[in-house]
């Protein structure tokens, strides 16, 4: 089937089921362009959660489908690739994370929402890379504890005068990026902006202009007079930030930001998920409720 034709019998399919197609700003460029709503982790949960829709089509991974049925049990939740799934959130597991808990006890766990539902539910709240620094100051306590992601973790660690207790989780996708390319390109480009996710390495971010999320990035670049950017994250973000500002250049820091599961949904996994009504991600409730607990209260605040 040509792509045309797949894109007519997708939309056709999502007004029959009453259905909504939700796309990460990672997938593939042809996925964005036929989306309804494009967006960060944190604004894909909120629309996931207000939205009417009888049906979510979650193109991204397996978590963010898991966050999507959390908060919004009454509806389907189709995940076009069940095998896509993030190498950063199975870094931790239940287990893990309980004897962290043990040798901490009484000190907030603050979870990345890069995790499985299972390990939600056994936090204290949830945070994105947008909102992290304001979930864990917003805590009246002393201490957290940051998992998984180490590498988000040192960032907000340096916004907060809390101690932090980290786990050793990293996306590999950005961990790709080394800092002696990034210091190679600045110089190659002195007149370049250099934007990078807090996921990078602690050595890269602390070569950026700016380190935000997703999201922060588009509305980071819209509005800076710069004309050039290097952009430190993974390769999907270039359709927008290249759409939405013809007048500006954006080089990737390196090609190697590519992450494998964020690329597997192509158009023809969104229709024969649409057609089957399969993939769904569904959470039991006795996970969802404690890690739906989480989740709202990192919804609960306020965004910028
Ligand atoms: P954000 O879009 O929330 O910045 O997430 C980045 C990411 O790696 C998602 O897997
Ligand atoms: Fe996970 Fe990194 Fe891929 Fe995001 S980019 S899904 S954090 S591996």
């Amino acid at each position: 089937m040509q792509a045309d034709t797949i894109k007519q019998e997708i939309r056709r399919l999502l007004k029959e089921r009453n259905a909504v197609l939700l796309a990460h700003n990672y997938m593939r460029d042809e996925v964005q362009e036929i989306a309804d709503i494009t967006g960060d982790s944190l604004g894909l949960s909120q629309e996931a959660a207000k939205t009417a829709a009888d049906v979510i089509v979650f193109c991204g991974v397996h978590f963010m489908a898991e966050s999507a049925s959390i908060l919004s049990p009454q509806k389907t939740v189709l995940l076009p690739r069940l095998d896509a799934g993030c190498p950063m959130a199975d870094m931790v597991t239940v287990e893990g994370l309980q004897e962290l808990k043990a040798r901490h006890p009484g000190v907030p766990v603050v979870t990345y929402v890069n995790s499985s539902a299972a390990v939600k539910a056994v936090s204290d709240i949830c945070c994105t890379s947008a909102n992290a620094v304001k979930v864990v100051n917003s805590l009246p306590d002393r201490e957290v504890i940051f998992v998984p992601d180490r590498n988000l973790g040192q960032f907000v660690a340096k916004q907060s005068d809390k101690t932090f207790h980290f786990w050793d989780g990293y996306c590999p996708t950005h961990e790709r990026l080394k800092p002696d390319v990034v210091a190679r390109l600045k110089e190659e480009n002195p007149d370049a902006i250099f934007v990078c996710h807090p996921e990078c390495n602690p050595a890269v971010v602390a070569l950026a202009d700016h380190a935000c999320s997703t999201s922060g990035m588009y509305d980071f670049c819209r509005k800076s007079p710069a004309k050039r950017f290097i952009i430190g994250t993974e390769a999907g973000i270039l359709y927008r930030l290249r759409q939405e500002n013809p007048g500006k250049e954006f080089i990737l820091a390196s090609p190697a930001l590519v992450c494998p599961n964020m690329k597997l949904t192509s158009l023809e996994d969104i229709l024969a998920a649409l057609t089957t009504m399969a993939p769904v991600v569904q959470v039991p409730e006795e996970i969802r409720i404690p890690a739906k607990r989480a989740l709202d209260r990192m919804i609960a605040i306020p965004r910028d």
